[in-house]
């Protein structure tokens, strides 16, 4: 009896210790050894059966294996429980699951920065409407019907005078219609225009700024934006100034800054020439001042209108502008 007890007890710590891991292997085992019909089980029924002087003896040692033996079964399943929870169970030890946080677009982030750095410099922010009269984006600066320059924005007309605006330089005229000189605002906004390709979307995001006063000069208008140039990105970032054509500055220029990926050895990104074009800038059109009731002849300011995708590309070392549209949480969670 006590031999066979001992064989019942190794072999299965044996093979207890073989299923390890195996939850429906160790289960089976326990009912095959200590189920009702099991080895051990009928080992205890047997002991009824033995002369009474033996039987004392015989159970002292039979519920010493089943003890052991059920154990042995416990510690074996709890150690499976540990590594793969039962799905549906509670798991404290668990690290909790995080809400996904939100971000701010890097659109948003890149203009605020420019909004902070022109405030810094005395600028005031102002806003408009994105739905805008043919007057303000077009008549009031300078271009009138059917003047080619409209041709440089193709246009999305809501109806025959009203348009989507294809700049924020309708903000210019609203701006100076409410106030008198001296005038320093910064108007962020989007803007709409019938382009759709790699480098163009059909709205994208641009902030202009405007500077009235007695005796603005070129010279101001240069050093505002190279004072900017150089807080936006580094002391480094050498601009350049190119003659070029808007019917409500002069006169105009556009800005360029030496490639901030290559810094001017030339690259896929400034298509080898070194520079980027970030802004249209230039002196306030005498004729925009008489339309908003300013006297030429006294006031002079400057205007420029800053892409702003463009600088965000620039910034954070992205080549397709299409990203920012796509809203793929992937790109957009980096920043
Ligand atoms: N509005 C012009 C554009 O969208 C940029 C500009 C703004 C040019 C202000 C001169 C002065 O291209």
């Amino acid at each position: 009896m006590d031999a066979e007890l001992r064989q019942i007890e190794a072999e299965t710590l044996g093979e207890i210790e073989a299923a390890r891991g195996d939850r429906e292997a160790l289960q089976a085992l326990q009912v095959r050894v200590l189920g009702r019909k099991g080895l051990l089980t009928q080992r205890l029924r047997a002991i009824a059966l033995l002369p009474p002087e033996k039987r004392p003896e015989a159970g002292r040692e039979a519920n010493r294996v089943k003890e052991r033996l059920l154990a042995a079964f416990a510690a074996a399943l709890r150690a499976c429980e540990e590594a793969a929870p039962a799905s549906g169970r509670l798991d404290v030890t668990l690290p909790g699951r995080m809400e996904p946080r939100g971000r701010l677009h890097p659109i948003t982030r890149v203009t605020e920065e420019i909004c902070a750095i022109f405030s810094r410099m005395g600028f005031e922010r102002v806003e408009g409407p994105e739905v805008e009269t043919d007057y303000y984006n077009f008549e009031a600066l300078n271009i009138p019907k059917n003047h080619p320059a409209r041709d440089m924005q193709d246009t999305f007309f809501v109806s025959a005078d009203v348009v989507l605006r294809t700049h924020t330089s309708p903000l210019q005229v609203r701006t100076m219609e409410r106030r008198r000189p001296p005038v320093r605002v910064i108007a962020p906004g989007r803007v709409f225009r019938r382009d759709s390709d790699q480098t163009h979307t059909p709205m994208f995001h641009q902030v202009e700024g405007l500077w009235v006063d007695e005796g603005v000069s070129f010279g101001d208008l240069k050093g505002t934006l190279t004072a900017f140039v150089q807080r936006m990105f580094d002391e480094e970032t050498r601009l350049r100034f190119r003659p070029s054509f808007f019917p409500f500055t002069e006169p105009s220029a556009e800005v360029d800054i030496l490639c901030v990926i290559c810094r001017g050895a030339g690259c896929r990104v400034c298509k080898g020439t070194g520079w980027l074009e970030i802004l249209g800038s230039g002196m306030v059109h005498p004729a925009v001042f008489e339309n908003v009731g300013y006297d030429p002849a006294r006031v002079s300011g400057f205007a420029f209108g800053l892409g702003v995708e463009r600088v965000a590309m620039l910034k954070y070392g992205i080549d397709d502008l299409r990203r920012f549209f796509e809203n793929d949480l992937r790109f957009l969670s980096q920043f």
